[in-house]
């Protein structure tokens, strides 16, 4: 069986490259194609404002999701790793978004372990007509950082 290798390099390209720019805030946002991607987009076509501090990386479903993927974003200093994807039961294939949500609570144990705060992940749908909702969370995450402050992983690289 081939093994599936993350989207690595794809990841690490989107992410700031200046050290000036590690301290500002970063969230990572595993979108879904059908609904989350579709309510970013959405967001922007409607003018609504949010802050510029989210990366959008699409899949066809959250179910496809790879657990490796996130930690990589945690590794290279995403401050919040936001799992999106259609709201339960309007998956476009039917039970990925379970399957994630299964995923996810096993994850967000694991980051626990490794020393993350466990608030730097988080499970959010969005639907395709929530570009507003897609925006507040931005707007959400970013108040959340003021209380618990940078990731960790960034003072890490600092002192590389
Ligand atoms: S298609 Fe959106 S979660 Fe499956």
């Amino acid at each position: 069986m081939k093994e599936h290798k993350p989207e690595v390099l794809e990841l690490k390209s989107a992410y700031p490259a200046t050290p000036k720019k590690l301290f500002e805030p970063l969230i990572v946002c595993f979108a879904c194609n059908y609904c989350t991607y579709a309510g970013a987009d959405y967001a922007g076509t409607a003018r609504i404002q949010y802050p510029p501090n989210v990366i959008v990386i699409r899949h066809m479903c959250s179910g496809r999701y790879d657990p490796l993927e996130f930690l990589e974003a945690l590794r290279l200093g995403a401050d919040f790793v936001w799992h999106a994807g259609c709201h339960p039961g309007d998956c476009h294939f039917l039970t990925g978004n379970y399957k994630a949500s299964r995923r996810f609570a096993l994850l967000k144990k694991l980051c626990e372990q490794l020393g993350f705060n466990p608030e730097r992940l988080i499970l959010e749908w969005v639907s395709a007509a929530e570009g507003d909702r897609f925006a507040s969370i931005v707007r959400k995450l970013l108040q959340k950082y003021e209380e618990i402050g940078p990731s960790p992983m960034k003072n890490f690289k600092e002192e590389l």
